[in-house]
């Protein structure tokens, strides 16, 4: 997650051990509350035995300039909506948090204020959030984690249980009770004070994250996705949304050996339809804004762009530093992304999947790896790493991260219209 400014990428999320701060929730000594989890006026079987419960969420924001993507949560007893940054490189949705404030910045909202339901230090979903599978409990009674992100900043916090309000796609409104963090501590990379959120949104595979939970209470398959449009804007969902058989896939990485949803096999990128450079496994991330190639794809793309570029009369402009490469086209600057698509090709991922001969196409439009800078260039939002992550390259398409099937797919689609629902309402 970025706040403020286009971010960076590969999210890598350290959990730190315990912290002598934990004294904040130290003396709170609250039972945990015993009562079901889901209340409203169905049950969980209930809810599972109707065909398609899945939840949509609307999106607004894009990668630039704004650097980040937000849904409205209603969180609490008494609810209040939060904005929260959607991350499917971590697992813990947490809000800035009145526990009381160390470190919070200016919130668009007030800073929530935490329920007395904490999860003890032994639940497992504590467990999860710790770096090490022994650990010690300075106070039992509560779950201390550290979230560090990529991008030098962190939160510190406690983990507890509150109400979520969701509406579901087959007509049904509930209150969820899930596990969040009340973040009291953070650290902002940027020295501004107004940060344009309240929390984030963990979109991860591990236990805390958000479509773990509602998975592990019957809510909805294990089933995570997003479309997000080049335009600004998009959905993203919880459940079975999409029909499969529409889209593309690739076998998902093991846990074992990624905690992100990256792709089990090795990607090889298609330049001009020359198969080209392979590059390594491919890493999801709608918390980094840019792609990030690791350096000898990248070294091919530019090479093929810059060519491409020269063949249709467009010139670089080493005076913008939006990002390391931007182009002009000598006449007006571009208005729009769509302007400057009619001067770039698209490229393509190819996936192997194992030993099964069809490899899966991945192709990244020129809308999906351009930004328009506030000079009015066209810029790569593609940049040179070690790794390979995709952010912006995900646009104006439906991903679907298959948890039940270690699978991930996707799609073209238009993301600014939110997916009819098909089912039944009532
Ligand atoms: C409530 O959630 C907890 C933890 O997620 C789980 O252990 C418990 O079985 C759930 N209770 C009900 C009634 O679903
Ligand atoms: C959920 O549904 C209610 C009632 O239809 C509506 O007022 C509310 O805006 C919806 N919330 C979200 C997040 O879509
Ligand atoms: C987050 O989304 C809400 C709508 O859900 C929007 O009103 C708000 O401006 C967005 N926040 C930012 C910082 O973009
Ligand atoms: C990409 O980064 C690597 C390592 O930092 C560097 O050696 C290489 O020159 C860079 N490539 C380009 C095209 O800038």
């Amino acid at each position: 997650m970025k706040i403020g400014k286009v971010g960076f990428l590969v999210f890598l999320v350290l959990v730190l051990s315990w912290s002598t701060c934990s004294a904040w929730f130290g003396n709170n000594k609250q039972k945990r509350d015993k009562k079901s989890n889901v209340t409203g006026e169905a049950t969980t079987s209930w809810v599972l035995n109707r065909p398609g419960s899945s939840i949509v969420f609307k999106v607004h924001g894009n990668v630039y300039p704004v650097g980040f993507y937000n849904v409205t949560l209603n969180i609490g007893q008494w609810p209040r909506p939060y904005f929260l940054d959607i991350d499917t490189g971590s697992d813990l949705t947490w809000l800035q948090c009145d526990a009381p404030c160390i470190r919070c910045s200016q919130t668009p909202h007030p800073l929530y204020e935490p329920s007395n339901d904490l999860v003890a230090c032994k639940d497992p979903l504590c467990a999860s959030l710790q770096p090490l599978d022994e650990y010690e409990c300075q106070h039992p009674d509560q779950c201390d984690y550290q979230i560090d992100y990529a991008d030098h900043y962190s939160s510190l916090g406690v983990l507890l249980r509150d109400v979520y309000i969701l509406n579901f796609t087959n007509g049904l409104q509930l209150k969820v009770r899930m596990a969040l963090g009340c973040g009291y501590d953070q650290i902002f990379p940027t020295s501004s004070s107004y940060h344009p959120l309240d929390g984030v949104l963990g979109l991860g595979r591990g236990k805390t994250s958000f479509i773990s939970q509602l998975n592990a209470q019957g809510l909805v398959p294990n089933v995570v996705g997003h479309c997000l449009s080049a335009q600004g804007g998009g959905y993203i969902f919880f459940g079975d949304l999409h029909d499969s058989s529409r889209l593309i896939w690739t076998p998902m990485s093991s846990k074992h050996h990624s905690k992100h949803y990256s792709s089990a096999g090795a990607a090889e990128m298609v330049l001009g339809g020359k198969a080209g450079i392979a590059a390594s496994s491919v890493t999801f991330d709608t918390g980094s804004s840019y792609t990030y190639f690791n350096s000898n794809s990248y070294q091919a793309l530019l090479s093929w762009l810059k060519k491409e570029a020269r063949r249709k009369g467009i010139k670089e402009a080493p005076d913008d530093h939006t990002v390391p490469v931007c182009w002009h086209n000598g006449k007006r600057p571009f208005k729009s992304i769509r302007e400057a698509t009619k001067y770039f090709n698209p490229f393509s991922l190819t996936f192997r999947n194992g030993n099964a001969k069809l490899k899966s196409h991945f192709q990244i439009p020129p809308q999906a790896y351009l930004i328009i800078s506030n000079k009015g260039n066209a810029c790569l939002g593609i940049l040179n790493a070690s790794e390979v992550g995709m952010d912006i390259s995900m646009l104006d398409k439906v991903m679907v991260f298959d948890n039940e099937k270690q699978l991930i797919g996707w799609a073209p689609a238009n993301c600014d219209r939110l997916p009819k629902s098909t089912y039944f309402t009532i």
